[in-house]
């Protein structure tokens, strides 16, 4: 079945007795038995509801995996995927990353012994010197990278870390499974903050982790249901709506996101554009093979820093908020929002710098979001 049919009848049949075509919304936290030791598979909602099991048994059909588990927040999903790991344990992890995995890892997981080392993983030579054999348990990708837009070989670092009895995860929210589908390629473990492209409207935290067998699967649902990290019946019906739309939608952002990369790339204003759409982008012919698309991010850099106020103030149409994935377009400045907590010299080196803005692009009509620009760029105040 193509992934097209998969999002549209997510969860159709889910309720066979009254047929409803719209999953429903069970609130119940506990379920009666209908004898002693005979179960309905519900017991308490903690460890499984009908509403989530259809937002987890659609999330591991459409990354290719063997199970998937809801959680309430897209962090809540990296914390239980790095609870696989132990005190001494040692990961390797993309340079350019989400701030908040990367607060995570450094002043949480850190104080529990396990070592993060990040370096640039679209470089595979680099991903190769920096594993501490018996050491290194995993190697954790965004590719794209959060906001660099650095794409990394998945199927290379995969297969390097299969060799080398490490995991490899993939943080897969900006490209959904709808582009790719890392499992396929290698990956043993896929997450998503779901609250992003998945939920697709801006209007529900959650998290996804899909894992490729059935060992890690089963650890990954006892740390779900020991901690109690999960998404609520009301959040995961509104996360299998959002999904049905998740091919219509990731059409047309990447089709308005290529516009607006071409045409931020003709800006004098514009130092730099990040896109891997764009032939030029350094990872572009590798996603070219490994996905169906090049997503609807795109960050670019100002030539004059006082642009990013221009812009952000001036804005009209596009909201200036953190986030990404929604309807709605959004535009961030990673230095001061969702990269906040990376130390600035941290940020300088890997390039998130002060002149940097993300754009979350979204379903508008791509020369209303172009013309917002272009009145925010110019408009005011010349510098
Ligand atoms: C790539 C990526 N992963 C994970 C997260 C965390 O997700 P959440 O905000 O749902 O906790 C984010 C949030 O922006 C993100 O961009």
């Amino acid at each position: 079945m193509k992934i097209e049919t998969i999002v549209a009848q997510a969860g159709i049949g889910a309720d066979p007795e009254k047929g409803s075509i719209s999953v429903p919304i069970y609130h119940s936290t506990t379920f009666r038995h209908p004898a002693l030791g005979v179960s309905t598979g519900y017991d308490y909602s903690r460890t499984a509801n009908p509403t989530r099991k259809v937002l987890e048994d659609t999330a591991a059909l459409l990354e290719e995996g063997c199970r998937g588990y809801a959680f309430s927040t897209g962090m809540a999903a990296v914390t239980a995927v790095l609870m696989l790991l132990s005190p001494g344990d040692h990961l390797i992890v993309s340079d350019d990353l989400y701030g908040g995995t990367y607060r995570l890892l450094e002043k949480v997981f850190g104080r529990y012994g396990v070592t993060a080392r990040y370096i640039d993983t679209s470089d595979l030579s680099k991903v190769a010197e920096a594993i501490d054999p018996g050491k290194t348990k995993a190697i954790f990708i965004e590719s794209p990278s959060n906001p660099l837009m650095k794409i990394t070989d998945i199927t290379g670092v995969a297969s390097l870390a299969k060799s080398n009895n490490m995991l490899t995860i993939v943080d897969n929210t900006f490209m959904t499974p709808y582009l790719l589908q890392p499992i396929k390629m290698g990956a043993d473990i896929v997450l998503h903050s779901a609250t992003k492209y998945l939920g697709g409207h801006n209007d529900v935290l959650g998290g996804i982790v899909v894992a490729a067998n059935p060992e890690i699967c089963e650890k990954i649902g006892f740390i779900q249901n020991s901690t109690g990290n999960v998404l609520g019946p009301q959040d995961s019906w509104l996360i299998i709506r959002g999904i049905k739309t998740l091919a219509l939608r990731m059409e047309r952002q990447q089709e308005n996101a290529l516009k607006i990369a071409n045409w931020l790339n003709e800006r004098p204003e514009v130092s730099k554009v990040y896109y891997p759409g764009i032939a030029a982008h350094a990872g572009h012919e590798i996603l070219k093979t490994q996905a169906k698309g090049f997503g609807a991010m795109v960050s670019f850099k100002v030539t004059d820093t006082a642009f990013v106020e221009k812009i952000v103030n001036g804005v009209k149409l596009i909201s200036f908020a953190e986030s990404l994935g929604g309807v709605e377009s959004l535009i961030t400045y990673p230095a001061k929002q969702t990269h906040g907590d990376i130390p600035k010299e941290i940020r300088d080196q890997i390039g998130v710098t002060e002149d940097l803005l993300r754009f979350s692009v979204g379903i508008e009509d791509a020369d209303d979001l172009i013309y917002d620009l272009k009145q925010a760029i110019e408009g005011g105040n010349s510098i």
